[in-house]
C-alpha cells in the first residue's frame, strides 16, 4: 500500500461541509502569485472562449445593426475571474465593433464594460492588466471612442444592474456552478450521495433529479435577472460545460477526483462523513435540458444553441510541445489546471494540507484514464436575444 512521506503524513482532517449561502463567499479561482493560479492555468478556458468567436462576432454584429445604442455601448462579463481570460472577450468585442461601425460608416461608440464575479475573485490582478491592455488597444489602432473598464463584484444568480441598460452580457466556463450544491442530498438521516461527490454513472435517480432541479432554479433565476437588466433586442453569448447526452461518463473530472478522494478515505487520509456530505456544486446540463429550461423561462429567444468537444489535453500549456509529452507529465499538467480551478473549494471542506497530495494523486488518475481513453469534454454554446 502507498505510505506517505513523514513530512507529508496527514491526521483525520475535521472536514467542514460547505453552507449554502456560503457557496459565494467560498468559490473563487487560485489567486495571483501562486504557481497554481487560475491566471497562469487558464489555458483549457481560453480555448473555450476561441471556440465561440464566430458566435460572438454574429451576435455583436446584430446588436449593432439592430438596436439603437446611441453613443454609449454597455457590456458584461459574468464570472470573469482572474487572468488574461478576463480581458480576452473584450479586446475580441472591440476588434468587432470597430470593423462593423467602418463598414456602416457610424460613430463609434463609447464601450462601457462590467466584469463581475464573485466576492472573493482577484479583481486587483486583473486592473493590473489594464496598462498592456489600453496599449494593445491603441497599438491595434481600434477606431473606438473609448473603452471603461469597471468591476461588479456580485452573484450572477440574481440582481446585478438597473432594469433595462445592459446591451450584452457574456460568460463563459461559469454556468455549471451552482448556486450551491443541492440540499436535499444532506438534509435526511443518511447523505443521499454517500461515497460520490458528484452524478457518476452509477448515481440513483433521486440524486440526478436534485441536481437537475437545482440547475434549473438557477439557470431561471439568471435568465429572468439577465431579462429585466437587458435593453430590448440586447443579447447574451454563453458557454459552459454539459454533457452528450443523459449518460454520465467516467472521463468527468467530478468523478475522477471523487475515486481518488475515496481512495484517500480507505487510507484514513479523510475522514469518510466529510465525504459522504460533500457534493460539488456543479451541474453539466445537456443542451436538450437548456433548451427546455431557456423556453419555460420564456424571455429569450434562441438564436444559436449546439455543442463542441475539447479533449482533456487543451489544459496543456500553449508554449510546450504537447506531441513529446507522456502521459504521467500531460496528467500532472491537467491536475494542475485542474486545481487551479478546484482548490479553494475542495481546501474549505477537506483542509489545506491535504491538498498537494490530492492533486498529485489526481495527476496521477488522469494520466491512467488517459491510457485507455480520449477524454473530451462537451461545451455548450448558445447565443441568445431578449424578447
Ligand atoms: C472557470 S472560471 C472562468 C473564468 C473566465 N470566464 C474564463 O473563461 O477564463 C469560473 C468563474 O465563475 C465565477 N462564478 C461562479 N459562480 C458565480 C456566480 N454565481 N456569480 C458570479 N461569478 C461566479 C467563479 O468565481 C470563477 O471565477
Amino acid at each position: 500500500m502507498y505510505t506517505l512521506p513523514p513530512s507529508r503524513q496527514i491526521k483525520w482532517h475535521s472536514i467542514r461541509s460547505l453552507p449554502p449561502m456560503s457557496m459565494e463567499q467560498v468559490l473563487h479561482m487560485n489567486g495571483e502569485g501562486e504557481e497554481t493560479s487560475y491566471a497562469k492555468n487558464s489555458t483549457f478556458q481560453r480555448k473555450v472562449i476561441l471556440g465561440t468567436e464566430l458566435i460572438l462576432e454574429e451576435s455583436i454584429k446584430r446588436l449593432l445593426h439592430q438596436t439603437t445604442y446611441k453613443s454609449n455601448l454597455k457590456v458584461v462579463e459574468l464570472g470573469c475571474s482572474s487572468g488574461p481570460n478576463a480581458l480576452l472577450v473584450v479586446y475580441k468585442i472591440l476588434g468587432i465593433i470597430n470593423e462593423t461601425v467602418m463598414s456602416l460608416n457610424r460613430e463609434a461608440p463609447i464601450l462601457q464594460v462590467y466584469l463581475n464575479d464573485l466576492f472573493g475573485n482577484d479583481f486587483n490582478g486583473i486592473f493590473k492588466l489594464l496598462p498592456d491592455f489600453y496599449q494593445r488597444i491603441q497599438e491595434r489602432g481600434d477606431n473606438v471612442g473609448s473603452c471603461l473598464i469597471n468591476a461588479t463584484p456580485g452573484n450572477f444568480y440574481g440582481r446585478l444592474f438597473p432594469n433595462n441598460c445592459i446591451h450584452f452580457f457574456h460568460s463563459s466556463s461559469s454556468l455549471h456552478w451552482l448556486s450551491q450544491a443541492p440540499e436535499e442530498l444532506t438534509m435526511g438521516e443518511e447523505p443521499l450521495n454517500k461515497g460520490h461527490i458528484h452524478l457518476t454513472y452509477t448515481s440513483p435517480a433521486i440524486v440526478y433529479k436534485s441536481y437537475f432541479e437545482q440547475f434549473q432554479r438557477d439557470f431561471k433565476l439568471f435568465l429572468g435577472s439577465r431579462s429585466d437588466e437587458l435593453i430590448l433586442g440586447g443579447s447574451m453569448v454563453l458557454s459552459f460545460l454539459g454533457r452528450k447526452n443523459a449518460l454520465f461518463e467516467i472521463g468527468d473530472s467530478g468523478v475522477l477526483i471523487g475515486i481518488v478522494l475515496n481512495d484517500m478515505v480507505l487510507e484514513g487520509l479523510i475522514e469518510k462523513t466529510s465525504l459522504d456530505c460533500f457534493n460539488m456544486p456543479l451541474y453539466c446540463p445537456t443542451m436538450e435540458e437548456v433548451k427546455q429550461i431557456i423556453e419555460e423561462e420564456g424571455s429569450f429567444t434562441i438564436q444559436t444553441l449546439k455543442t463542441i468537444q475539447i479533449s482533456w489535453n487543451s489544459h496543456l500549456p500553449d508554449d510546450i510541445d504537447v506531441s513529446i509529452l507522456d502521459n504521467k507529465v500531460r496528467g500532472d499538467l491537467i491536475s494542475k489546471s485542474l486545481r487551479a480551478v478546484m482548490e479553494p473549494l475542495f481546501s474549505f471542506s477537506f483542509g489545506k494540507d491535504i491538498m498537494h497530495e490530492l492533486f498529485t494523486r489526481f495527476g496521477r488518475k488522469i494520466s491512467q484514464i488517459m491510457e485507455i481513453e480520449t477524454l473530451q469534454y462537451t461545451n455548450l454554446i448558445m447565443s441568445i436575444t431578449k424578447r
